[in-house]
C-alpha cells in the first residue's frame, strides 16, 4: 500500500453491489493491461486470423445471465481464451485483408480513460472540455483537407453513418426533391448505396456510373447519366466520388466532378473513408487534389490514421449546412443555453449521446506528433509500391491493378501456362483459404474487371516489408501446390 496515496486503502464507501474497492478496480485493470500488452507484444506467436462455428461458440455463450457473480479471473480466462481468439486479428502485421488498421498504444488508452470518466460530448454545457478537443481535431482535419474555413464537422461512429448524415444535409439542401437521383461509380463502396437508400432514394434511382480502365468513374459516362435522366423528369441530387474505393484504391476524378457539380448545381460528396487520411502527408494532399471542393467529406481515422474502432469524421464545406438540418430545440435541453454562442456537437449530426471520440485521436498525435504519423502512411504507400514490383518480377503472379494509396491486386497465374479463367480462379480461391488456415497471414479477395483478385491492403504501423514479402512468397507456393494437385 502506498503511504503517500491519501486513498490508497480507501474503500469506496457505497454499499452498491456493483461498486468495487480501489484494490478490486485496480487489480481487474491491471489484469485487463497486461492481457493487451502482450497481445500487442506478441504477434509472432498469433495467427492474423483464426474463426470457430457457431455451433461450437454458442455450446460455450448461449447461457442465462448468471444470478451472482463469478470469479474475475475465469471471466478474463474465458474472455482470452475463448473470445478474443476467435476473430481477425486486425493489428497483425500480416493482417491485409479489408482494411485493418492497428491502432496506436496511446488511442487504446485514451479509448479506456474517455469510457471510465464517461464523459457525455453532447452539449458544451455538458461537456465543454471535450467539446473543445473535437473542435480541434475537427479543425486539424479541415486544415490537413485544405477546406475553408467555413467547414466544419463531427466525429461519428464511422463513415456508414458519416454518409447518411451527408445525404440528409444534400436532400435537405436541395428542398426535397421527391423524384431524387444519385450518382456514383460501380466501384462504390455498399455503405454508400444503404446511405442513398436510407435518405429515401429508391434502388432503381441510385445510378451506379461504369468505371474506366483505371476504376474511376467514367466522367463522360456520369454526365450523359445526368443529362438523361434530367430530360426524362428527374432531379439529380448529388453525385459521390472516391477517394480511394477500398478494391483497388481508385481515386476518382475530383476536380473534373466538382466541375461538373457546380455547373449542374448538384452536390458533390466524396467518400475517402479509406484513402482520406493520406492527405496528411505530401503525396497524399496531391493525390486527393479536388477533395478540397466537395460539399462533404467522409473519412475513418479507424482506417489510416491508425485508431482503434469506433471513430469516423463527417466534414462539410458550409457547417451552417450541417447545423440547419441538425440543431433541434428540446425543453429538456434548455439548460444547454449555457456557453450561449459554443458549439454544441450534437447540433451537428444524429447522435445526442456521444463518446469523446476525438480524444484518442488528440492524445496519440500529442504522444507522438505529427511526423511519425506521417511517415507512417508513406511507410504504407512504399510497402504497396514495393509489393507491386516484388508481383511484377515473379513469373509465378499476375498483376491485376497497381499499388494506389496502399492497396494492390493480383492473382497467381504463372506465365506460359495460359490456364484457363474457372481454373486460375479455383487455385486463387484455395490459396487464398489455405493463407488463412495455414499461413499466420490475412487477405481478402476482390472482383478487379470480372476476375477473381487477391488483394492486399496495408494501412498498419506493426507491418514490414518482410511480412508482405513472406505473405507474397506463401501466395506462390500454396499456388504452386494447388497447381501440382490439380
Ligand atoms: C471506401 C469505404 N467507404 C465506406 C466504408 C464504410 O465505413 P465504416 O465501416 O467506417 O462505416 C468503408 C469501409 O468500411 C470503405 O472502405
Amino acid at each position: 500500500m502506498d503511504k503517500n496515496n491519501p486513498i490508497a486503502d480507501k474503500k469506496f464507501e457505497n454499499t452498491s453491489p456493483l461498486s468495487m474497492t480501489r484494490e478490486e478496480m485496480l487489480n481487474l485493470t491491471n489484469k485487463a493491461s497486461e492481457i493487451l500488452v502482450d497481445h500487442n507484444l506478441n504477434f509472432a506467436s498469433q495467427d492474423a486470423w483464426d474463426g470457430e462455428f457457431s455451433d461450437g461458440l454458442a455450446k460455450i455463450f448461449m447461457t442465462d445471465p448468471p444470478e451472482d457473480g463469478q470469479n474475475i479471473d475465469e471471466v478474463l480466462e474465458q474472455v482470452t481464451q475463448k473470445i478474443f481468439p476467435y476473430s481477425l486479428n486486425l493489428a497483425h502485421p500480416k493482417c491485409f485483408g479489408f482494411v485493418s488498421s492497428s491502432p496506436t498504444w496511446p488511442s487504446v488508452i485514451a479509448d479506456f480513460l474517455a469510457s471510465g470518466i464517461n464523459q457525455n460530448v453532447c452539449t458544451w454545457l455538458v461537456a465543454s472540455g471535450p467539446s473543445q478537443i473535437e473542435l480541434t481535431v475537427i479543425e486539424w482535419i479541415r486544415q490537413w483537407l485544405g477546406y475553408p474555413d467555413t467547414a466544419g464537422g463531427l466525429l461519428t461512429s464511422g463513415s456508414s453513418a458519416a454518409s447518411v448524415e451527408a445525404f440528409v444535409v444534400a436532400r435537405e439542401s436541395a428542398d426535397n426533391p421527391s423524384r431524387a437521383t444519385v450518382y456514383m461509380s460501380d466501384q462504390t463502396h455498399q455503405s454508400i448505396i444503404r446511405a442513398a437508400r436510407v435518405i429515401g432514394i429508391t434502388a432503381e434511382n441510385i445510378k451506379k456510373i461504369p468505371s474506366d480502365d483505371k476504376f474511376a468513374i467514367n466522367v463522360n459516362l456520369l454526365a450523359e447519366a445526368v443529362a438523361q435522366d434530367v430530360e426524362n423528369g428527374f432531379q439529380p441530387l448529388l453525385v459521390v466520388a472516391n477517394s480511394g474505393t477500398t478494391s483497388t484504391g481508385a481515386i476518382d476524378s475530383l476536380d473534373w466532378i466538382a466541375d461538373f457539380c457546380e455547373s449542374q448545381n448538384l452536390w458533390f460528396h466524396v467518400d475517402a473513408a479509406y484513402g482520406g487520411f493520406a492527405c496528411i502527408t505530401e503525396r497524399g494532399k496531391r493525390l486527393l487534389k479536388g477533395i478540397e471542393r466537395a460539399d462533404s467529406i467522409t473519412l475513418d481515422a479507424h482506417k489510416w490514421l491508425f485508431q482503434p474502432y469506433e471513430v469516423g469524421c463527417l466534414i462539410v464545406k458550409d457547417l451552417q449546412n450541417l447545423e440547419s438540418v441538425y440543431s433541434m430545440r428540446s425543453d429538456v435541453l434548455q439548460d444547454t443555453v449555457w456557453g450561449k454562442d459554443h458549439p454544441n456537437i450534437a447540433n451537428r449530426g444524429i447522435q445526442l449521446s456521444r463518446t469523446f471520440r476525438a480524444l484518442k485521436i488528440w492524445m496519440s498525435v500529442q504522444i507522438f506528433g505529427m511526423k511519425a504519423f506521417r511517415d507512417t502512411v508513406e511507410q504504407c504507400f512504399a510497402l504497396a509500391e514495393k509489393a507491386q514490383h516484388y508481383i511484377q518480377n515473379s513469373s509465378n503472379l499476375q498483376l491485376l491493378s497497381p499499388a494506389v494509396l496502399s492497396v494492390v491486386c493480383f492473382r497467381f497465374n504463372p506465365e506460359n501456362l495460359n490456364l484457363s479463367e474457372s481454373a486460375i480462379e479455383n487455385i486463387n480461391r484455395s490459396i487464398l483459404v489455405r493463407v488463412f488456415w495455414d499461413d499466420h497471414a490475412f487477405m481478402s479477395s476482390t472482383m478487379v474487371s470480372g476476375k477473381f483478385a487477391l488483394r492486399i491492403c496495408m494501412v498498419n504501423y506493426t507491418t514490414t516489408w518482410e511480412d508482405v514479402k513472406e505473405t507474397l512468397d506463401a501466395v506462390e507456393s500454396f499456388g504452386t501446390e494447388a497447381l501440382e494437385s490439380s
